[in-house]
């Protein structure tokens, strides 16, 4: 399906409009979210996560009553008949939100028959804004954006994450690749929203980024911020990542990618 330069500004405008608007909302609890529900043994959950969910959705139902959503807090897994498919994260670092850390963001997507065609990452402590569409380069706040040129592994900063499972029995625990970089990069950061980790690549002031597990609302939007500002996000052997996996993602600008992977897997 062709989707015009103005029918994307349009899903874009929609989204930002949703996503100032949960963003705002959540401020107000920031560090005092309301209720606070465990999903597992660390994993949390707040009211106000499902009411931001809430808010992004009826913003964008009011104007397309047809679409989709596949959202952290209440959707189901999509079909893949879902041809308009919004993909949300209310709160991306909700740990760090109950904690009143500083560092979350509000992430949407929008899929249109299997493809990532519009993203919207709103980080509202900081009010910055990053937008990309398939016809469009990544900007924050308006300005566009590049990966960095950094050629080199020991010159560049490196981000990962730990998915929640990675306590369980069986999870990946990512400490291999962990301790890798340690040793081979300049420094490595993990600060909790891998949302803006992938926002951090795309403005190039980092270089790379891995996790395992993610879910798709945790990249959706992030991934196609990246590959609109020239990066790379891919699997270990370098194949389009698939949002729906949960396997590895390495998201990285162009010239250290095969570096990077090769580094850790
Ligand atoms: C989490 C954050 C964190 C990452 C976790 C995610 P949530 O999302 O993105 O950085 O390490 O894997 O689940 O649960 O705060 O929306
Ligand atoms: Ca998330």
């Amino acid at each position: 399906m062709k989707h015009t330069k103005e029918e994307l500004d349009r899903y874009i405008e929609l989204g930002v409009k949703a996503a100032k608007e949960a963003g705002e909302y959540s401020l107000k609890y920031f560090g005092k979210p309301k209720k606070v529900t465990k999903k597992g043994e660390v994993d949390l959950v707040t009211e106000v996560d499902i009411e931001c969910e809430r808010i992004i959705t009826e913003i964008i139902k009011s104007s397309f009553p047809n679409h989709f959503f596949f959202g952290e807090e209440t959707s189901k897994k999509p079909s893949s008949s879902e041809a308009h498919l919004w993909v949300i994260d209310p709160i991306d670092g909700t740990t760090n939100f109950a904690h009143g850390y500083p560092k979350y963001s509000v992430s949407i997507g929008l899929r249109i028959d299997g493809q990532t065609v519009a993203a919207v990452v709103y980080e509202p402590l900081t009010k910055n804004l990053y937008t990309a569409h398939s016809l469009s380069p990544s900007r924050k706040n308006g300005e566009i954006i590049e990966v960095s040129n950094t050629n080199e592994l020991i010159d560049s900063l490196v981000i990962t994450g730990f998915y929640y499972d990675a306590k369980e029995e069986g999870g990946v625990d990512n400490i291999e690749q962990f301790s890798k970089a340690l040793k081979n990069t300049r420094a490595i950061r993990r600060d909790g929203s891998a949302v803006m980790n992938l926002c951090y690549i795309a403005e190039g002031c980092a270089e790379a980024f891995w996790e395992h597990s993610l879910q798709a609302w945790d990249v959706c939007a992030g991934a196609l911020i990246v590959e609109k500002a020239g990066g790379i996000v891919s699997t270990p052997k370098g194949q389009p990542y698939d949002i729906f996996s949960r396997g590895w993602v390495v998201a990285s600008n162009k010239n250290i990618n095969d570096k990077i992977r090769t580094l850790l897997f």
